[in-house]
């Protein structure tokens, strides 16, 4: 069966059918969610707040915990959408404000022109850039450090 989940700031509704994950429900409202990790819990590209109805949703696991831990801009009511399956009803979720950049190319066209809104960390979702600040190489930089980070940390995590 169908739920309906509201979307915030933007005024949106999402359908997400009992037990499917909230990021399905994004992505079916054409919100431009990265999933940096492929929605394997590890990264902050679908880090979302729940205004209401926490416990309409299926309870934190061990790794999206884990990753949470390491996301600056998390809260008490943070999730990961795609981690946190619809249960119940009256869900109304919170979108981070600011934008996230997963394709070291997208940044490199946008060096030396004004962020039309923040642009964020794609790990811990601290703002790189912020709102009509120039972006510079060295964001660049700090980009590349993060998927090596990333590409180590699922290295290890997939051994595991
Ligand atoms: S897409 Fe990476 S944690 Fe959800």
């Amino acid at each position: 069966m169908a739920k309906i989940v509201k979307l915030e700031p933007i005024a949106q509704e999402a359908e997400v059918q009992t037990n499917d994950n909230l990021l399905s429900g994004l992505l079916r409202n054409e919100l431009n969610v990265l999933q940096e990790c492929e929605g394997r819990g590890l990264c902050s590209t679908c880090h979302i707040y729940i205004k209401n109805g926490m416990e309409s949703l299926s309870p934190l696991n061990r790794r999206e915990q884990r990753t949470l831990e390491v996301i600056t801009t998390a809260k008490p009511n943070s999730r990961l959408a795609c981690q946190a399956r619809v249960i119940g009803e009256g869900i109304v979720v919170e979108l981070p404000a600011g934008m996230y950049v997963n394709a070291i190319e997208d940044i490199e066209a946008l060096i030396g022109r004004r962020a039309e809104q923040d642009i964020l960390h794609p790990i811990n979702g601290k703002v790189l850039v912020e709102a009509n600040k120039l972006i510079t190489r060295s964001v660049l930089n700090q980009l590349q450090d993060a998927r090596l980070q990333a590409g180590e940390y699922l290295a290890r995590t997939t051994e595991a």
